[in-house]
């Protein structure tokens, strides 16, 4: 019987970037499509500023594509270019980018219109009515979150319910097997406030499949520019010992390690079935081979159980540092 799990939605980060030529064309990004289209997912993630290297060519492409028509819902977030997130949710940025989201997609209406992330510059106030206003115009289903610190983003819901601003209903952030942080303060905040948790990175850009602590990482992500954010947050023993301890107990079983991984977040982790995980792939053998391991549902216990110690080690030495800081993402 197939099981329940959280929404999964596939991220177009890399749809247009210099560093995976592949998906730099239209027939391939179209075969991506199909696949997810055969698999049953509707739900695409992308933003105004993906591919970190060519801002705008991942709109581009799903527009091209014509990805609204072929019955995907299109969820983007508002632009921010180069290293520095300063005025990116000001009332003019915001409509600007929704303006030419809109076009570049083809589309009247977006799912979720999320904030990339936060705007240390624009007060508080101004970016929930920017948000708010693009909502209001009918410009997006619902507003999303992304990437806030927790004290921001109480900041930012308690300005929503004073002036009567739409409040946001999803907040997007990392979580895996390793980045456990959200589950401390910021889901249970969501529960409290009926916002949903997509979680971004399930494979930890790479990292849990293994590769960096295998030594097998040359000419992937993690070794280019585009990740090397990812191996800068994953490339720490403590990590490595952990995915070493997961290879130990799931290769006796034949479970691979992104398997593992996934399957956990389906179904073992604090994600219920409103929630989403955001499937990041840069071949189209590596989409079909993730949906189909979703598909076969939980794990055995005693690999839920190793996870679970893992979370625990991890925990006891104070989490990862997974925070998205502007300044240290990719250079345009
Ligand atoms: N809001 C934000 O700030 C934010 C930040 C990050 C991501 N996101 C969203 O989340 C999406 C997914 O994030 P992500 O790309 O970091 O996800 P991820 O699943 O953690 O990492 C994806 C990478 O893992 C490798 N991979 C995936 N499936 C594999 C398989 N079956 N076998 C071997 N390797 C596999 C590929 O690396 P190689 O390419 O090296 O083969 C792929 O590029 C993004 O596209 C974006 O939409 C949002």
């Amino acid at each position: 019987m197939a099981q329940n799990h959280p929404v999964i939605y596939y991220g177009t980060s890399t749809f247009g970037s210099s560093h995976v030529p592949a998906l730099q064309d239209k027939t391939n990004v179209s075969k991506f499509l199909e696949v997810l289209q055969e698999g049953g997912i509707s739900q695409i993630d992308t933003a105004a500023r993906y591919p970190p290297d060519n801002h705008g060519a991942s709109e581009r492409m799903l527009g091209q594509v014509k990805a609204s028509s072929k019955g995907f819902t299109i969820n983007t977030k508002v632009l921010f270019a180069g290293q520095s997130s300063a005025g990116t949710l000001s009332k003019e940025a915001v409509r600007k980018s929704v303006e030419n989201s809109l076009k570049t997609l083809g589309v009247d209406k977006l799912g979720i219109l999320y904030a990339h992330t936060a705007d240390p510059v624009t007060p508080l106030e101004e970016q929930a009515a920017a948000l708010n206003e693009q909502y209001q115009k009918g410009f997006c289903e619902k507003i999303g979150i992304s990437n806030f610190p927790l004290d921001t983003l109480k900041s930012f819901v308690e300005i929503c319910e004073k002036e009567g601003y739409v409040k946001p209903s999803v907040y997007q952030g990392q979580y895996n097997l390793i980045c456990r942080g959200p589950e401390m303060d910021l889901i249970p905040f969501l529960r409290k406030h009926n916002m949903t948790f997509n979680a971004y990175s399930p494979l930890g850009g790479g990292f849990l499949t293994g590769k960096l602590t295998l030594g097998t990482a040359e000419g992937t992500r993690l070794r280019s520019a585009y990740g090397a954010h990812f191996a800068r947050w994953y490339d720490k023993p403590e990590f490595h010992d952990a995915v070493r301890k997961l290879l130990e107990a799931i290769e006796p079983l034949g479970i691979k390690p992104s398997e593992a991984a996934l399957r956990w977040l389906a179904y073992h982790s604090v994600l219920g079935e409103d929630d989403g995980i955001i499937l990041g792939a840069t071949k189209v053998e590596q989409l079909r081979q993730n949906i189909e391991d979703i598909g076969k549902g939980p794990l055995p216990r005693e690999i839920v159980q190793v996870i679970d110690k893992i979370g625990e080690t991890i925990d006891a030495l104070g989490g990862g540092d997974f925070e998205v800081r502007p300044t240290e993402l990719p250079p345009r």
